[in-house]
Parts: structure tokens; C-alpha cells; sequence
């Protein structure tokens, strides 16, 4: 993608993409859409790509520094967000304990993060906040998201009275399917699912009103959490534009969401059916998306992610 000739190693690096990492002598144990995990023994290590996924297919076509976006701002909340504790980051490994790990350590930096070896609930704690997608599809149609019934007249984008918690299952290959609370409760009992909630709620609340103060509008996002012994953490990613819809104030009013829609949208004016393979992503698309991931961690952690 980086056609950055001509500059220092460190820059020229860190421009390139990674579309899948390659630790020396090891397999990862689990690959999934768009991170590998690798078992390090005590722990894991989780390595982030520039792939991006739509409709739950892989694109061809990675998007520049996407990975360290999404590392860097999940490393920002597991760390200074009170409410995001207890989770599973150790430390984020430096470039002299990758280079001990991996052939390409300049490649992985910034992307990679240790964390504690936990076995994953099976199911997505969704938390809702606004009226965008899926859940305003369903609003329209029935006037309420599963069993959260919402005042009349609400519109796209509106706040919802308060956040709602609409879990979905993990499915292992295919969609996540939406579930009731009663669903939840049912495949992990009714006290985890309980703590879910309260938890989901609770991060998704502190992150909201904070990122307000920055002009930010998060509108809705998805958790991961997993046992480790008989604690249980946040696992996985938090916080990120492919976790969430952030939303900022467009030129024109209407609110532009910060995260892959540019790719769907694209993808709906395309004749791609939706199903495996996807097409390459257009220089323009990919650009654009790059930009947009760039931009709203440029905002959160006020500094640049290259
Ligand atoms: N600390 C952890 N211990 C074990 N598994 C984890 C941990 N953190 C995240 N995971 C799992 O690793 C996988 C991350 O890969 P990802 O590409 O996001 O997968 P997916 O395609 O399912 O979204 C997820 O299945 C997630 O549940
Ligand atoms: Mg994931």
C-alpha cells in the first residue's frame, strides 16, 4: 500500500500493512477474522491485522495501520478506564521482545499486546445507547429491540431513554445471532449474564460520557469477556471503531460514523453479493477508511497511530 521509498527503515515499516503476523516456530492457536492468537504458555499473545471484515467476509485489501488503531485504543481503555478493570492486558511488548519472537518485530509493533489466557464466554455483550443500524431497522418494524420496548417517534440516531443491553451469541462461523436477556441467561446462567449487563452498562456509560466531552458520540459497542480462573475480565478488543459506532458531527448535521461504513456503503453501490470471496477495496475506499480509523484515534488518544 506504502509506496514510501526513500525513508528511514523505522518509517518505511511502519507504514507497510500486515495482513497476517507470523511468529517464528508457532502457529497461532486461533485465527480469526481480523486477530491471531498465539498461546505463549502463561499467557497469550493477541496480534491485531489490517484486515477488515464486512458482512462478516475478510477483504482482500488491507487497510494501513488499521491493527495499531485498534490495539492502541483498546490499550488506552484497558488502562485509564476504571470501569474496563479487571481485564486481560499484561503489557504491551516492546520491539526487543518481538525481535525475539518474530522475524518482522518493526512489522508487529504497536499491534501486538500480551494478555491473560482466559476461556471466552459465548456471547457478545452488546450495549446500545442510540438508534443506528440494525437496532433502528428493528425500532421501525416493531418499535422496540427484542424486548426492550422504546417510546413512539423515535428517530435515526436518537438516544435511546438508556442504554440497553442486547447480547448476541458468538456463532462459530456465520452471523452472530441476536438473543434476550432470558437467552443470555440461559447459556451462561442467570448470575453471569447479571454481571454481564451491569458490567457492559458500566463501561459503556464511562466511555460515553467522556468521550461527550470530546465531541464524541459513541452510540453503541460491543464487549468480549472471558474467565481466567474464577475472575472474570474483559477480554478481546474494547472500545474500538470496530467494536463501536462513533459518531461525529457532519458538514452538514447529519452525524458521520467513524468506522468501516465507508466500506459498506461501497459495497452496497457494488454488484459483490456478499459472500466469500470479497473484491479488492478501490485505492479511493481503502483511503478514505484509513483515514477515518486514523482520525478518531488521533481524537481519543491525541496523538497520531502510523
Ligand atoms: N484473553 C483472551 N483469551 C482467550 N481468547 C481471547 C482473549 N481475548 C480475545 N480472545 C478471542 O480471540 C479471538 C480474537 O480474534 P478476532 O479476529 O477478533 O475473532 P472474530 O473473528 O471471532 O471476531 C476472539 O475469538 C476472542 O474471543
Ligand atoms: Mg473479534
Amino acid at each position: 500500500m506504502s509506496e514510501q521509498t526513500g525513508e528511514t527503515r523505522q518509517t518505511v515499516s511502519h507504514t507497510e500493512t500486515l495482513i497476517r503476523s507470523r511468529l517464528r516456530d508457532r502457529e497461532p492457536t486461533h485465527a480469526g477474522k481480523v486477530r491471531e492468537m498465539y498461546d505463549l504458555g502463561d499467557e497469550m499473545l493477541m496480534v491485531t491485522s489490517d484486515r477488515l471484515s464486512a458482512f462478516d467476509v475478510v477483504f482482500p485489501t488491507p487497510i494501513p495501520s488499521k491493527g495499531r488503531v485498534l490495539t492502541q485504543l483498546s490499550v488506552h481503555w484497558f488502562r485509564t478506564l476504571p470501569a474496563a478493570s479487571p481485564n486481560h492486558l499484561i503489557a504491551e511488548p516492546d520491539v526487543r521482545w518481538l525481535a525475539d519472537h518474530t522475524d518482522e518485530p518493526e512489522l508487529h509493533v504497536g499491534r501486538c499486546l500480551r494478555v491473560r489466557k482466559c476461556d471466552p464466554l459465548p456471547i457478545e455483550c452488546v450495549v446500545r445507547g442510540r438508534l443506528e443500524g440494525s437496532g433502528w431497522k428493528e425500532y421501525q418494524e416493531r418499535g422496540a429491540i427484542q424486548e426492550h420496548a422504546l417510546p413512539e417517534g423515535l428517530r435515526l440516531h436518537d438516544a435511546l431513554p438508556e442504554p440497553i443491553f442486547t447480547p448476541a451469541t458468538k456463532a462459530a462461523s456465520g452471523h452472530d445471532e441476536n438473543i434476550t436477556f432470558e437467552q443470555a441467561e440461559r447459556i451462561v446462567g442467570s448470575d453471569v449474564a447479571a454481571m454481564l449487563r451491569r458490567r457492559s452498562i458500566e463501561i459503556f456509560t464511562a466511555a460515553r460520557d467522556l468521550l461527550a466531552k470530546a465531541g464524541i458520540t459513541l452510540a453503541d459497542t460491543k464487549f468480549e469477556f472471558g474467565w481466567c480462573g474464577d475472575e472474570l475480565l474483559l477480554i478481546d478488543e474494547v472500545l474500538t471503531p470496530d467494536s463501536s459506532r462513533f459518531l461525529l458531527p457532519g458538514p452538514d448535521g447529519e452525524p458521520v460514523a467513524m468506522d468501516k461504513q465507508f466500506v459498506r456503503d461501497w459495497a452496497n453501490r457494488s454488484d459483490w453479493n456478499r459472500e466469500y470471496p470479497a473484491p479488492e477495496l478501490p485505492e479511493e475506499v481503502v483511503r478514505q477508511t484509513a483515514e477515518r480509523y486514523r482520525e478518531i484515534a488521533r481524537r481519543i488518544l491525541g496523538w497520531e497511530v502510523v
